[in-house]
């Protein structure tokens, strides 16, 4: 499908840019802090087979949390969800992406949800495969079905930018390896999980994964069921209660889309059974969200009445 650009949407890209100017791209990945930070682009795939853009729509960038979404669909797709949920939990936290301090005082002892860097580690680490190459090959192959089986790629470069300065995620991992929730090397889960997090694709493929899932699973366009819709409103769910880390109460309140952000400044909107929408804006606020996406988010919701509540 051709995606065309869109002049109402184009206004509102220039109204949310200049927001932009108070946030900062992440630099703990050092391959991420290269990002332009005034970039601003977004798609928006109409699930009655209509797609719109504005701005660079093409420019790529590395999806990082947004996979977290299509990981979890694919170790519930592996493992169903009774295994899943054994080994993490469904409770949003109110603590930063990377926080250490629930896992310790957790009873139980397992990351609170799928959407935290912990709890994503311990869903990569439930993805089937015999080695980490079949494990990441899945993934790849994984979040193509969701594009109707166009190529996908990795940034590499990305990935060991990533597994280079991983610290923080590498001690979450062994605490929780200390604890039994995951086993094994915890280079080799690092190297898939980085992979997975540096899947790269621009807004309109973004905007068309976020169509599967606000169409319970299927594609849009060939109508082919991708995910089952359980596995789709499980997702979706995660996306509300957790998608934004500690704004998404806020999030919720002032626009109320499913959404999932990523530190390279994507966001991937699902608005159920409408939209599919794919945002790239690496200017972050301090809870590592797109400042400038958000606003278009927080526009768009308001003109079309896209809150879900
Ligand atoms: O594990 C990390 O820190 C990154 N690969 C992903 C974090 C992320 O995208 C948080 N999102 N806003």
């Amino acid at each position: 499908m051709t995606c065309r650009s869109n002049e109402s949407l184009s206004k509102l890209v220039e109204e949310a840019r200049p927001y932009a100017a108070s946030g900062r791209v992440a630099d703990y990945i050092p391959a991420l802090g290269r990002a332009e930070k005034d970039d601003l682009s977004v798609a928006i795939f109409d699930i009655g087979n209509e797609c719109y853009y504005a701005g660079d729509y093409k420019k790529k960038f590395t999806l990082q949390s947004i996979s977290k979404v299509l990981a979890l669909a694919l170790a519930l797709s592996d493992r169903g969800f009774d295994y899943v949920f054994s080994h993490v939990g469904m409770e949003p936290t109110g603590d930063p992406f990377n926080s250490i301090s629930k896992l310790e005082t957790s009873v139980p002892s397992k990351p609170l949800n799928p959407m935290i860097n912990a709890g994503a580690l311990a869903v990569t680490h439930m993805i089937n495969g015999r080695d980490n190459k079949e494990k990441i090959d899945r993934i790849i192959r994984f979040v193509s079905s969701f594009l109707d089986g166009a190529p996908v790629t990795c940034n590499w470069e990305t990935a060991q930018s990533e597994m280079e300065t991983a610290d923080l995620n590498r001690a979450l991992c062994y605490f929780m390896k200390q604890h039994g929730i995951i086993e094994g090397d915890v280079e080799d889960l690092l190297r898939v999980y980085t992979a997975q997090c540096a899947i790269e694709m621009n807004c309109f493929d973004l905007a068309r994964v976020g169509a599967v899932l606000a169409l319970n699973g299927v594609d849009p366009e060939t109508g082919k069921q991708i995910i089952a819709e359980n596995v789709a409103r499980i997702c979706k769910t995660f996306m509300v209660t957790c998608g934004m880390y500690n704004a998404s109460g806020e999030f919720a309140i002032k626009i109320g889309i499913p959404a999932k952000s990523g530190v390279s400044g994507g966001i991937m909107g699902a608005v159920p059974g409408r939209y599919g929408i794919g945002i790239f804006g690496p200017s972050l606020d301090e809870k590592g969200n797109s400042i400038a996406g958000m606003k278009i988010l927080e526009m768009l919701a308001r003109e079309q009445q896209l809150s879900i509540f």
